[in-house]
């Protein structure tokens, strides 16, 4: 396999192939994945939760971020994986200033990122244009935005109302405009997504709870293996179980993950009609 890159993501877009996303946070976990045919690796901040016990993703520092990147980074390059790889921008390190926000990128993309991922619309857009017209890759995330968590009251689904799906639509074309090649939409209503997808012909849309008719799929890597500390979301399959992983191994759960995410059986919008 080539190395993954951005004409080829837009590629796969273009021609309707499903893109494959898992989160990692170590040099193991990462190259396997890509052994698994996994495309992109997300180093998330949701590494707060799964790796340091915290309870939202808050408390996640540009240092901690920093540090995953880089043994994830270390993992795929001896592993010579060919997965594209995003780092998290956490929260506080890009909301200062665009000047701010491409300091912490550049911290990012020096440990090994190809790509930083930032949360939220409207005042990020001129932070997107700005960090995209210097070379770096942006994906926007919209919808749930894990780290903006204590104003909007809890992990609950996003774009529910008319009102708040004409903001969700309005930002989303904004940040496309501004450069962003790709979206996480989180716990977005599935019609609203495809809607999106649509719409938004420049920018892979990365669903998670949002239903399948996004151009690509990410779960966090420990809950997609059934290892949670809190509550399972509901839109979330354990991969370890099923006919398609015989040999129940975290190989077979990724490539059961990939296989699934292609041929449109995960995820399946009933599961999660909101
Ligand atoms: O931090 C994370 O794992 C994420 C994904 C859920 C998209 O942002
Ligand atoms: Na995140």
């Amino acid at each position: 396999r080539k190395p993954m890159s951005l004409p080829r993501l837009r590629e796969m877009h273009a021609q309707g192939e499903k893109i494959t996303m898992l989160t990692a946070y170590d040099a193991t976990f990462a190259a396997v994945a890509d052994a698994a045919g996994v495309e992109c690796i997300l180093v998330g901040d949701s590494l707060g939760m799964v790796c340091q016990g915290l309870s939202s993703t808050v408390g996640v520092t540009l240092e901690t971020m920093r540090h995953h990147t880089e043994c994830v980074a270390r993992g795929l390059r001896r592993a010579h994986a060919t997965a594209w790889l995003i780092g998290d921008l956490p929260f506080g390190s890009y909301h200062e200033s665009k000047e701010q926000a491409l300091r912490s990128a550049v911290v990012l993309m020096q440990a090994g990122a190809h790509m930083v991922k930032l949360e939220g619309g409207g005042w990020t857009t001129e932070t997107v244009r700005f960090l995209v017209e210097r070379g770096i890759p942006v994906c926007a995330h919209l919808g749930l935005t894990p780290q903006t968590v204590h104003a909007l009251g809890g992990y609950r689904v996003q774009g529910k109302t008319d009102e708040s799906a004409a903001q969700l639509r309005r930002e989303a074309i904004a940040l496309q405009d501004a450069g962003a090649s790709m979206m996480v939409l989180e716990m977005v209503p599935a019609a609203l997504s495809a809607e999106l997808t649509q719409q938004l012909t420049h920018c892979s849309t990365i669903g998670i709870g949002a239903g399948q008719g996004t151009a690509g799929q990410v779960l966090v890597l420990h809950d997609m293996l059934g290892m949670n500390l809190g509550k399972m979301p509901k839109f979330v399959r354990n991969f370890m179980e099923g006919d398609d992983n015989k040999s129940a191994s975290v190989r077979g759960a990724m490539e059961a993950y990939v296989r699934a995410v292609k041929d449109g059986s995960f995820p399946v919008n009933a599961t999660h009609a909101w």
